[in-house]
């Protein structure tokens, strides 16, 4: 049977508020209807480690979409159910969501899988998952709230800082659990366990990669992109061999493993100043480690990816145009002409970009569009122009407030001074009917 201890303290401790009581409420809930439910996962690994971490998943011991539907009833939330896998989001009415499945009970049918031996439903999901540090549950059951649960080891192998799969053949199953291993390694700075070690380094041998569809390793490399530090990862990729086996062309030397570290500071920086921003992180980064390839061999890497048509053509963009960017914006004179080379170009190809030149005086000038020049705005109007000008509607009105813009942005005019503005205007205008 497996080891119990109780972590409900733990649990209040890490939770907003709003939050735990949702959870007690979950679980009244379910020992109500006499089902037992417990979050899972990620949150409960990371709970124990001490990371940030409010991605609540919930796994019932029946159907977690009849489940998550009475819940939603409960608590006047939104229900998203999918049937076909028997999972549903909740989406409670302050933000919050909780994701629920059944717990599954088929088992891998491959040669050599796991006997199929009388077990709880928990139990069994739980032998399917990636990594002892990921099967750890906590029971959420108002009897028995808190108490966590541990059939392989989980905990023991969160206080010996290890990676360790379930059994032999998940590397095999699944040969993406190569990437989650070499991701949580770096994440926690854990070390692999020595077996499983070995069946990494045998699957990376064996080229399994290649019996896997593109887009779910293209998600895994998301994922890493995304991460805090996405080098150190890519480094630990290329010393398990896996980078030359996803791309047998890549690069990865000295320049781009420097550009990601740069890359690194201006998404910290972006962050920090964009905090509401929703921008796809993970692209320059991609855009970061292809940018010196071939052309062809990149087309060649996203289209064995999978990566979607949009992200593609944005990858794709950035290892044609970062350049030919760069050094225009490098031969400038003036603010407005770096203005007009970036206002057309995606805030993910801005950050690469920002982060490409090793000059800190190039970067503090791209950062300064993000930050100044890109949102600057006339205090002059269209109905200025039509109420003191007398002017009638019509294309030169872009004209006039581009061009003023543009002396906003040359700092020949200040941006918060009307008075100022209504008489470059003026000159403006005089200049152009003395040109008539
Ligand atoms: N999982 C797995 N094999 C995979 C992907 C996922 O066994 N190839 C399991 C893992 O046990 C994981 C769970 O599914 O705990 C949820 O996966 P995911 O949301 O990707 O991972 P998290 O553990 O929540 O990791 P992260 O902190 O990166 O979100």
């Amino acid at each position: 049977s497996p080891k119990t201890k109780n972590i409900a303290q733990k649990l209040k401790e890490a939770l907003p508020k709003e939050l735990f009581s949702l959870i007690k409420k979950i679980g009244e809930t379910a020992e109500n209807l006499g089902i037992n439910a417990y979050i899972i996962g990620g949150f409960v690994r990371d709970l124990i480690i001490g990371r940030k971490n409010f991605d609540l998943d919930v796994v019932v011991e029946g159907d977690a979409t009849e489940f998550a539907k009475k819940i939603a009833k409960l608590f006047n939330a939104k229900v998203h159910t999918f049937d076909r896998f028997k999972t549903a989001t909740v989406v409670f009415p302050d933000g919050n969501r909780i994701d629920f499945a059944s717990a599954r009970t088929e088992v891998y049918r491959s040669p050599g899988a796991l006997p199929e031996v009388d077990m709880a439903p928990l139990k069994k999901d739980l032998m399917r998952r990636d990594f002892t540090i990921n099967t750890l549950a906590v029971k959420i059951n108002s009897k028995d709230f808190g108490k966590l649960i541990d059939f392989f080891g989980g905990l023991k192998d969160i206080k010996d800082r290890k990676i360790r799969v379930l059994h032999s053949l998940s590397f095999v199953e699944d040969p993406t659990r190569i990437l989650r291993a070499l991701r949580f390694a770096t994440r926690y700075r854990f070390e692999l366990g020595s077996h499983t070690e070995k069946l990494l380094k045998m699957a990376v041998q064996r080229k399994l990669f290649k019996t896997v569809e593109g887009q779910r390793i293209y998600h895994e490399l998301k994922q890493i992109m995304l991460e805090d530090n996405p080098l150190r990862v890519l480094n630990k990729l290329e010393q398990y061999k896996v980078l030359s086996s996803l791309f047998d062309n890549l690069n990865w030397n000295r320049w781009e493993k420097d550009l990601f570290e740069r890359l690194r500071k201006v998404v910290i920086w972006h962050k920090l100043n964009f905090p509401e921003s929703s921008i796809n992180y993970h692209l320059p980064f991609f855009g970061a480690l292809f940018l010196k390839e071939d052309y062809e061999d990149v087309n060649r890497y996203l289209s064995f990816l999978s990566v979607p048509e949009k992200e593609k053509k944005e990858i794709l963009d950035m290892c044609r145009l970062i350049i030919p960017t760069i050094k225009r914006i490098e031969k400038a004179k003036k603010n407005s002409e770096i203005y007009s080379l970036l206002k057309s170009k995606s805030e993910e190809f801005i950050l690469l970009l920002a982060a490409y030149p090793e000059s800190e005086e190039t970067r503090e000038k791209i950062l300064k569009y993000l930050k100044e020049w890109k949102d600057v705005k006339p205090l002059v109007s269209g109905k200025d122009l039509i109420n003191r000008f007398k002017l009638k509607p019509g294309p030169i009105f872009k004209e006039i407030l581009n061009k003023l813009k543009y002396a906003i942005i040359d700092e020949k005019i200040p941006e918060d001074n009307k008075e100022k503005q209504l008489s470059y205007v003026e000159k403006l205008l005089d200049e152009n009917r003395k040109m008539d």
